[in-house]
């Protein structure tokens, strides 16, 4: 497929819009950045000239260093907005900083933000390309991708995997875009959560199992995608998932969800865990299967973070050429 035509519109703000065909197609273009990535020379300069603004109204460690190796590798230039120090903090719109950003002839807006519909309503209003790093608790289309590229990379399909998702699934924007992501491909979905943690979005309905019990939940898995609590989160939704009260049920959460050498033995001998980071170690997951290579893919989706936004990076700013 050629690049130009993995994206349908400039922006990427969910990965709902993309086709299995394009999504392939990234995950090829990201495994070849990846080869690049791991030479002494990282530099490609096919987007010499190009500029990039990242944009982070939350806290970031992996997603916002990502883009900005990413682009740079990509050869482009790139500019971080501290958002405390700019005009957004004096009370300036979010559109009118993106008009001010396009007067400036930039490319490309990478933008993270607790307001679901704000990078859409950016994009619609914006000559430049939009992508969302992370929005509210439904969208993050770039982790999802990095996922999807990970499993692949170890499975050698999508299709007929089993993938259990386990945690905080109600304030996860990882979980919603990796399901709508995943389900593109057929991949059998299981949810593994106490009700706490469990939104009432309408996941049965789309073919998702839902299970109380870890082991259970995770038997035969292939894939374990683990995810922190996300206390600084609220829920937009009214969800019978209350506010996390963590001095009442963080022990009995750790003791009935931690996964862990143990309960990991109900899934397949050679599951993959994945997880989004950052972790709290011992909380959702042990620090001995954090560090355990045989299961742990927390690292590679790391180093595979870089490659799909050089991925994403290069087909949307591709399109125009
Ligand atoms: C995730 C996020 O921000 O949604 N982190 C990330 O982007 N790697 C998950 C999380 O914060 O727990």
């Amino acid at each position: 497929m050629p690049i130009q035509n993995i994206f349908k519109t400039k922006d990427l703000l969910d990965v709902f819009d993309l086709s299995p065909s394009g999504i392939t197609e990234l995950i090829e273009l990201a495994n070849n950045f990846s080869v690049q990535n791991r030479q002494s020379e990282k530099k490609i300069y096919n987007h010499c000239g190009k500029t990039v603004v990242n944009f982070f109204m939350e806290s970031s460690t992996r997603t916002r260093t990502s883009f900005e190796i990413a682009a740079k590798r990509l050869g482009m230039d790139v500019v971080n907005i501290p958002v405390a120090q700019s005009s957004v903090s004096k009370g300036e719109t979010m559109l009118d900083t993106a008009a001010t950003l396009d007067a400036m002839l930039i490319d490309a807006l990478v933008i993270r933000c607790t307001e679901e519909a704000l990078p859409s309503t950016i994009a619609g209003n914006m000559k430049a390309h939009v992508i969302s790093a992370g929005a509210g608790i439904s969208f993050h289309p770039t982790q999802a991708l990095l996922d999807a590229m990970t499993i692949f990379q170890r499975k050698g399909t999508l299709s007929g995997l089993k993938v259990a998702i386990c945690g905080d699934v109600a304030r996860s924007r990882v979980a919603r875009s990796n399901i709508r992501l995943l389900q593109k491909f057929g991949t059998d979905i299981s949810i593994v959560a106490p009700d706490y943690f469990i939104s009432q979005d309408y996941y049965e309905e789309i073919g998702v199992k839902i299970y109380n019990d870890l082991k259970e939940g995770i038997r035969e898995a292939d894939v374990i995608i683990t995810l922190r609590v996300q206390n600084e989160r609220t829920l937009i939704r009214s969800d019978k998932a209350d506010a996390f009260d963590f001095g009442q049920k963080l022990n009995s959460y750790v003791l009935e969800y931690r996964l862990n050498h143990e309960n990991i033995k109900a899934a397949k001998e050679d599951v993959i865990v994945l997880h989004p980071g950052p972790v709290n170690r011992d909380v959702e997951i042990s620090s001995s299967l954090i560090d355990d290579e045989k299961y742990s893919m927390i690292l590679k989706q790391v180093e595979n973070g870089v490659a799909m936004r050089m991925a994403v990076l290069h087909a949307l700013l591709g399109m125009e050429n």
